[in-house]
């Protein structure tokens, strides 16, 4: 059985910026294997990306999860994906320096989850999802190649730092071309 993966959003609201990361999450793990909990309001936005749900994670009793935490002590490897059936992650924007936020707003509400990091730097959630996915398919975080930080160019003059670390595939860093094309229009004149 493929495993679900899981976002509990924790933001006060679908911001752009996350409705355009779970949407490029939908399409690297497909709509069927994905869920938002705790969409308490603006919902109907995320419909057509996966299974949205009011609750919170913590109010569904599921089994087999693990919780991807940069604070949690062991990395995930794809020899253990198995015998999990949930990847529950943070739908949480990205801060920095980072706050813990998984720590105190998820992890500590599901003490019976394992919890597992993919480094000790920060992703966004949609970079996240991406190296799970990759690593549930076989390949191990040692292998995978990453970029600290990415410079989003808005025009000759502008440019924005994303302090955050990026997955490279096919040596590009992912990352949504609508999240590059919302901090343009945000940052442009
Ligand atoms: C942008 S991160 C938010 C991290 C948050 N600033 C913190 O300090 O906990 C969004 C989500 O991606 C996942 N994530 C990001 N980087 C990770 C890492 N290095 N190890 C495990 N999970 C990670 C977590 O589920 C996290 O809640």
């Amino acid at each position: 059985m493929k495993p679900i993966f899981v976002i509990e959003h924790l933001e006060p609201q679908v911001w752009k910026w996350c409705a355009y990361e779970y949407e490029h999450i939908s399409q690297t793990v497909g709509k069927e294997n994905l869920w938002f909990t705790n969409v308490r309001r603006d919902g109907a936005a995320l419909f057509k990306y996966g299974k949205v749900f009011r609750q919170s994670v913590r109010e569904l009793n599921l089994q087999n999860i693990c919780v991807l935490d940069p604070q949690a002590e062991k990395t995930l490897s794809p020899d253990e994906t198995n015998k999990f059936d949930f990847f529950i992650f943070g739908g949480i924007l990205g801060d920095y320096p980072p706050k813990k936020r998984t720590k105190k707003e998820l992890t500590r509400f599901l003490p019976d989850a394992e919890k597992r990091n993919i480094g000790k730097r920060q992703l966004a959630t949609d970079n996240a999802v991406y190296v799970v996915h990759e690593i549930v398919g076989g390949k191990k975080f040692e292998d995978l190649k990453f970029k600290q930080g990415a410079t989003i160019r808005i025009n000759e003059i502008e440019s924005t730092d994303l302090p955050f670390r990026y997955a490279l595939v096919d040596g590009k860093p992912f990352i949504s071309e609508k999240v590059v094309n919302y901090l343009k229009r945000k940052k442009g004149f």
